[in-house]
């Protein structure tokens, strides 16, 4: 599926993401280093922190208890805030656009 992420620089750029890996995994693939992602995927770290474009939050859903509460520990939260580690790519989600959300 097409995942679009949005650099903090604001530059825009459109990855190719197998079904089944989290958006954090195909962000890091794709060669963005400014996703540290240092848990690796276990929702622990919160620094792999997007923003949901507007159009895709209700498709994407809202985070999970843990998840919440790890973004609360974020001077950047917004409504749109996930931890990218825990959205998985699927043909649903063709399209999606994030943006790397500010490091802590
Ligand atoms: Fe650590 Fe997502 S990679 S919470």
């Amino acid at each position: 599926a097409k995942l679009i992420v949005v650099s903090r620089d604001g530059s825009e750029k459109t990855v190719e993401a197998e079904n089944g890996l989290s958006v954090m995994e195909a962000i890091r693939d794709n060669g963005f280093d400014e996703l540290l992602a240092l848990c690796g995927g276990c929702c622990s770290c919160a620094t792999c922190h997007v923003f949901v474009d507007d159009a895709w939050t209700d498709v994407v859903g809202t985070p999970g208890e843990d998840e919440n509460d790890l973004l609360d520990s974020s001077d950047y939260k917004q409504a749109s805030s996930r931890l990218s580690c825990q959205i998985e790519m699927s043909d649903e989600l063709d399209g999606l656009k994030v943006t790397i959300a500010p490091e802590d």
